[in-house]
Formats: C-alpha cells, sequence, structure tokens
C-alpha cells in the first residue's frame, strides 16, 4: 500500500461498535451472516421499468418472488433492489422480523434524480453550478423515497465524466473533479439530511468506486487505464468529499483499472478505500459485477469469484447470491476468514444501525405518507425551479431570446411535447405524462400564437414531416426547434460515437434555416453534443438536458422573458465528436497551439479546433457581463497564509443577472506536466443593470496542491496564474509565487 497518498488528511471516525450488533454477531450463524450479505433484486415488488438485466440468477429457477420470500422468513437477506410499495414492503419486514433473529431488511433502489417528482438529470443540475440547490433536490427525493419504503439510495453517481461518448456522462457532475466533489457532499447531505434516523432520511451510496468513467472509447463497461498518480487525482477526490459528509456505503465499479477489475481489486477496495480514505462503511458490488470476474477473465469460476470479490473488500453482492452459495465453501476451506465475514457483517449492522431500522423496522413504511408525500406541490415547486436553473444559453445573437411579446412562434422537433422524453435516464418510476412538456407549456402562455409540428421523430424522419414543419414555421416570426437525444440515449449502456444530433433531426433543422427565420435551439441532451450545420448556426442555443417533472414551465419562463438562464456548462462542448476525451483541465503539452501562431507542427487537429465550440463553465444571461482583469493582493504566498484575488464584475446590459465568478489557477512549472488551468472556487452574484462589483477569493496553498509522482499531495514553490473568469476559455490571468 502507498503511503497516505495525501487525500486522506483526516480519517472519518469508525462507526462507534455497538453492543447491540457485537451480540446479534455473536448469534448469528454462518448462513445468516452471509444473508446480510446478500442483496436481491426485489422480485415481490419489481420496479415498473426494468432497470437491470436479470442478475437474479439463482432465483430464476424457481418461483423467483415465492424464493424471495422463504430467503427473507429464513433469515437469509440482507436487503432488496428496486421495491417501492408501503403495504408490500411492511409484509416482507414483518416476514425479516419473523427469522430467528429477526434482524431487519434494508429497502435500496436508484433515486438518482427523483423517484415521482422528477429533478433534472443530474448533468443538467451541475449546469447550476450550485450545490445547494442539488442539496435541496436530494433531500427532496429523499423526502419522496422515504414516503415509499425506500432506506437506501444509490446515489449519487460522482464518477468525473471526460469522455462525452460514455453515456453516463448523464448521471454525474461533469468533467471537473472540483465540482463534482462539491456536489457529490451536497447530495449526500441532502439525502442523508442531519440525523439519519429521522424519518425522511436514506443512507447515499456514492457510485462507481472508482475510475468507471475512464472506459476506453467511451464505451461503457470497457477497461480504464488509470495510473495511480491520475486517480488519486481526478477520481477519488469526490469519494472522498461523498465520506468526509457522511456517506456510510459505497458501490464498486464494473470496470477493471491496469488489468484488475475493481470488484476484485484488494488495493483500491481495502488499501486505498478503507486505508487512504478513511471508509468505514460497506461495499455493495454493482449488479453482478463479481459474478462478472468471470467473464473479465479475472476468476476461474463463480466461486473463485465470489473468494476474489469478498477478500477484495466488496462486502455486500449485488445479484444472485454469490455470496450465498459459495462463501460457506470458503470459511470451512479457510480461504475466506471469520474476520473478514465479521467485518462485514459488522459494517451492514451498524448502517442499519444508524438508520434506526433495529429500533423502528418499520420507519419509511407508512401508508399515510405513501398516499401524502408523493409529488407534492412543495416537491413540484422545487423541481421548476431546479429546471430552470439548469437550463444554459449556449448564445443569443441579436437579442433573439427572450421572444417578444406579440411574435407568433411555431415549435418544431420531436422533443417540444413528448412527455416520454423528459425525464431522462433514472426514472423507472416516473409515469409517462406527469411531466409537463414544452408544448403545453408555451400553449398555455402563447394561446393561439403558437403552432407545432415534429417535422420528424427522434431517430427516423416522418413522411411529409419536414414539408409539414416548413409550413408552420412559415407562418411565425420565430421558430423554437426541440431536439436532440432522446431520454433512452444516455445513460448506462448508451455510449454513443458520434455525439451529434440525430440525422433526421439535423435535416429538418437545415430545412427550416432555409428559410431564414430567427430559429431557438433547444436541445435534449445527456451529455455535450457536437453541434453541426444549422443547430450550430441557429441564432440563439438552450441547452435543456433532460429537465423532468417540470421541465416545460421552466423553459417556456426562459424563452418568453420570465425568466432568465443563469445555467454554466459543467461539460465542454466540443466541435466535433472524434476530439473526445475532451476536457478543459488538459495537462499542458510541449507543442501547444498558441493563437496566432503558425499551426505547423503543434498538437492539434487538422480538421477541427482545439478549443471547444463551448467551453466549461459557459453560460449566458440575459444582460452582459464583463470582467475587469484579476488584482492580487501580494505577489508572493507563503506557506500557512493566504493571498487574496479580486475582480470587478460588471453588468454592462439591461436586465439583471446571475452571475457565476469562476476562479482558476495553473501551477505553471512543477515537478510534473500540470493541467493548463483548474476550477479552484466560484461565487454567485446578482447584479443589477450597470451595477459593478468586486469579487474576492482567498488563496491558500491546500488550493495549489496536487498529486504528485511519489502520489504524495503538496503543492510545490514557484509561479502561479490565476484567473476570475466567466468560463474556463476566458480572462486575462495575474499571477503570485509560492515561495518555497
Ligand atoms: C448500475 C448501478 C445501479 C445498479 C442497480 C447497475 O447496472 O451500474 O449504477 O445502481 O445497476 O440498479
Amino acid at each position: 500500500m502507498v503511503a497516505l497518498a495525501g487525500i486522506a488528511d483526516r480519517s472519518l471516525a469508525a462507526p462507534s461498535p455497538s453492543a447491540r450488533v457485537e451480540s446479534l454477531l455473536a448469534r448469528m450463524t454462518v448462513a445468516e451472516k452471509i444473508g446480510q450479505l446478500t442483496l436481491y433484486p426485489d422480485d415481490v415488488r419489481p420496479t415498473p421499468r426494468p432497470i437491470n438485466p436479470d442478475i437474479n440468477a439463482q432465483a430464476e429457477a424457481r418461483e423467483r418472488a415465492a424464493f424471495q420470500r422463504s430467503e427473507i422468513a429464513a433469515g437469509r437477506v440482507g436487503a432488496l433492489l428496486g421495491g417501492t410499495g408501503v403495504a408490500l414492503g411492511r409484509e416482507l419486514q414483518r416476514l425479516a422480523l419473523s427469522s430467528r433473529l429477526g434482524i431487519p431488511l434494508m429497502f435500496g433502489a436508484d433515486i438518482v434524480h427523483g423517484l415521482r417528482t422528477i429533478f433534472p438529470i443530474p448533468l443538467g443540475l451541475a449546469a447550476s453550478f450550485d450545490p445547494s440547490l442539488a442539496e435541496s433536490t436530494a433531500r427532496a427525493a429523499a423526502e419522496e423515497m422515504t414516503a415509499v419504503g425506500v432506506h437506501w439510495t444509490y446515489a449519487p453517481m460522482i464518477d468525473v465524466a471526460r469522455d462525452q461518448r460514455w453515456g453516463r456522462v448523464a448521471e454525474g457532475s461533469g468533467e471537473d473533479p472540483w465540482l463534482t466533489a462539491q456536489f457529490a457532499a451536497a447530495y449526500v447531505r441532502g439525502f442523508q439530511g442531519d440525523d439519519l434516523r429521522s424519518a425522511t432520511a436514506v443512507a447515499s451510496c456514492p457510485k462507481h468506486f472508482a475510475g468507471y468513467s475512464a472506459a476506453i472509447g467511451g464505451m461503457d463497461y470497457n477497461s480504464t487505464d488509470i495510473t495511480p498518480r491520475e486517480l488519486r487525482q481526478t477520481y477519488l477526490p469526490p469519494f472522498k468529499a461523498a465520506f468526509d459528509a457522511g456517506a456510510l456505503t459505497v458501490m464498486a465499479g464494473f470496470n477493471d483499472i491496469d488489468g484488475v477489475p475493481a470488484s476484485g481489486n484488494r488495493e483500491l477496495m481495502t488499501d486505498i478505500l478503507r486505508g487512504e480514505l478513511g471508509f468505514a462503511g460497506f461495499v455493495v458490488s454493482d449488479a453482478g459485477s463479481v459474478e462478472e470476474l468471470l467473464p473479465h477473465g479475472f476468476a476461474s469460476d463463480p466461486a473463485d469469484a465470489a473468494a476474489i470479490g469478498f477478500d477484495a473488500g466488496v462486502d455486500m453482492n449485488m445479484g444472485g447470491g454469490l455470496y450465498k452459495t459459495h462463501l460457506p465453501g470458503h470459511l470451512a476451506s479457510g480461504r475466506v476468514s471469520m474476520e473478514r465475514l465479521d467485518a462485514a457483517v459488522r459494517a451492514v449492522l451498524m448502517v442499519k444501525e444508524r438508520l434506526g431500522l433495529f429500533d423502528d423496522p418499520f420507519r419509511s413504511l407508512d401508508l399515510e405518507r405513501e398516499r401524502t408525500g408523493i409529488r407534492t406541490p412543495a416537491g413540484l415547486q422545487l423541481a421548476e425551479e431546479a429546471a430552470r436553473r439548469s437550463v444554459v444559453l449556449l448564445k443569443n445573437e441579436s437579442n433573439v431570446l427572450p421572444l417578444k411579446p406579440g411574435a407568433r412562434v411555431a415549435l418544431i422537433g420531436p422533443l417540444g411535447d413528448d412527455p416520454a422524453h423528459m425525464d431522462g435516464c433514472w426514472a423507472p418510476w416516473a409515469k409517462v405524462g406527469e411531466a409537463v412538456t414544452l408544448a403545453a407549456a408555451l400553449r398555455e402562455r402563447l394561446g393561439e400564437r403558437l403552432t407545432i409540428a415534429k417535422g420528424s421523430e427522434i431517430n427516423a424522419p416522418i413522411e411529409g414531416g419536414i414539408a409539414a414543419a416548413v409550413a408552420a414555421a412559415t407562418q411565425a416570426d420565430v421558430v423554437v426547434l426541440a431536439i436532440g437525444e432522446g431520454q433512452d440515449m444516455s445513460g448506462e449502456a448508451k455510449s454513443r460515437t458520434e455525439i451529434t444530433v440525430p440525422a433526421p433531426q439535423q435535416a429538418l433543422a437545415e430545412a427550416i434555416a432555409a428559410l431564414g427565420k430567427p430559429v431557438v435551439a433547444v436541445l435534449n441532451c445527456g451529455r455535450a453534443l457536437a453541434l453541426e450545420g444549422a443547430v450550430r448556426d441557429a441564432d440563439a442555443i438552450l441547452v435543456a438536458w433532460f429537465l423532468g417533472s417540470r421541465g416545460g414551465p421552466a423553459l417556456a419562463d426562459i424563452l418568453i422573458g420570465t425568466a432568465a438562464p443563469s445555467g454554466r456548462l459543467p461539460v465542454s462542448f466540443p466541435h466535433r465528436s472524434g476530439q473526445q476525451p475532451f476536457y478543459y483541465n488538459h495537462r499542458s503539452t510541449g507543442r501547444p497551439q498558441q493563437p496566432g501562431e503558425r499551426p505547423f507542427f503543434k498538437a492539434r487537429y487538422l480538421d477541427a479546433p482545439n478549443a471547444a465550440l463551448y467551453p466549461f463553465g459557459h453560460g449566458l444571461g440575459y444582460s452582459r457581463i464583463a470582467y475587469d482583469p484579476p488584482v492580487m493582493d501580494a505577489a508572493e504566498l507563503r506557506r500557512g497564509g493566504s493571498v487574496t484575488v479580486s475582480a470587478v464584475v460588471r453588468n454592462t446590459g439591461a436586465r439583471p443577472v446571475d452571475e457565476v465568478a469562476q476562479l482558476y489557477i495553473q501551477d505553471v512549472t512543477a515537478s510534473i506536466t500540470r493541467p493548463v488551468r483548474e476550477l479552484k472556487d466560484i461565487q454567485r452574484i446578482t447584479l443589477a443593470p450597470g451595477e459593478a462589483r468586486s469579487v474576492r477569493f482567498a488563496i491558500t496553498e491546500a488550493d495549489l496542491a496536487f498529486v504528485s509522482a511519489d502520489l504524495v499531495r503538496r503543492a510545490e514553490a514557484g509561479l502561479f496564474r490565476v484567473w476570475i473568469a466567466g468560463s474556463s476559455a476566458e480572462g486575462e490571468p495575474a499571477s503570485f509565487t509560492l515561495l518555497a
């Protein structure tokens, strides 16, 4: 094990030992202990929409629900996955309580961005650049999920995603480790609340540990090649933040890292997770990820897989009972020790205790709350606010937005009026029809002034569709083009090689552009897209991600100007798909292409610029903003001290604006190559028209530290550049020196 790699500056205190847990452990049989390490997909209460391939293979051969009931009654199941519903939940809990030791079940589910009140996908929420908003939506989601019997959520997903081909970009907070870490902590605080025992708290399970998002080629489930240094620099900090915020469980990834699958990786799951990061809870596998050590070619048979995964540190098996079948033999042969088994069971029971399940096994199983706690007016209002704040305005030529009062509007495209494509990738409990579409919201606001034409399907042309759309657009003053990805085009197992608007919609956009009317493109997407032709050249572009239950009203208010856009891109929009992986905080090359230089033998493509089409951090409001160059209060920073950088931000437009001032730093010379810029902090300020205000950031040594070649995190003396700007690609730098 590498000596403390600098990420863990303080270890989490292990949960205090519990007399109740120890007394249970002393009385449990091996079968009961392994039962606690078994997580079955809930076959008594399956999810309305399937979320996983069938992983409960063991039960398949039998009557699945009946088998699960009998296993629960025998005290051989620790938790269930994906089930909701109070009446049956109470019945299952009663069965568990009737077992010999009466250990309650823990009900887990993937409530990633809402159960029935659907919030924007996490990538959208990240665009708010406001972690406190994610804390609020997670709190509201926890209130809703505890009303239907859920104790434990498989969220947040905090994999730093630098390749937009990877479909699970949608589930996370984008490409930046600092921003992802802020959101990670906020989600955990929101889900868990102040007290895990409270009726509305759920245990949070950050995922996927670790490096899963670095899938080679952006193809989900693919291998990863992450150096030990990069793992600690980029992929682990969000997990550290989540654990510091109190997360007591974590999910293992499907991926291998440099040849060792995460779910069988002792160095990762034990030395790094428990040692360096000080994690004191339990690790759950991903769905069948320990079973998958076989196809990985890392285990010779299922028994071998069980031993490797468990020994590596994966405490609970999400799947079909792999541990149940094989751990008893390993205990008998000595391949797995009783100490290891007890440690895993203790960690699981401690989480149940922390949730208050022993004292109140029927917590979160209240029929009255199930009746009144779903889709509450307050939750839906928050969903609308979150949706509004997730929208990013990329461009707004000639101030085409907000739409002029009285304008006749044609809403064209397959995504303006389709409630089945509003919710995004993790909404198996959402009911189609409950989300308010843009068409419905605009109709309410514009009445007769709105015409609607679909023009094309998401991935297929409609016969006569373009002609009908052109006819509708001809009658209008302005076209709103609602296009992009369907909600089944991002998320798990939804990788793409071309991250473009699907061809039939692109053809529709070209035909509409030919009319010469002002066009506003509203993009549904679960990732950054490479925009082309008429979509790229639209007069205005709004990124709408998947906004959830109240997406339509949020967008409509922004379009007509009763609200202003304020989101910022948490992922860089490239020029071309082939630029992936593409992220702003890449390391300095030896042959950078500087503006104005001859493009000879430089780090560049022949057929696309290096810069983003729209960079990380970019986002416009309905006013104009100008930054004065930043000013340092001192030229030198002493270790242990701080320097302050400030810049005046001006609203030079005619409307109030909500601006996100972003602090970026570059370590100019170091013992390893360093990123060209890194986000270190943000401040949100509201400026009235004509108002100017100074924003200030204090910088300390900790902000300058990085994981160096010896895997120790420290700041190196020397020159630093610093920007305060409206995006990762703007601004003039100031500089200072960190003294030795
Ligand atoms: C996903 C996890 C999810 C699990 C349970 C897996 O396929 O990778 O993110 O929590 O299924 O639904």
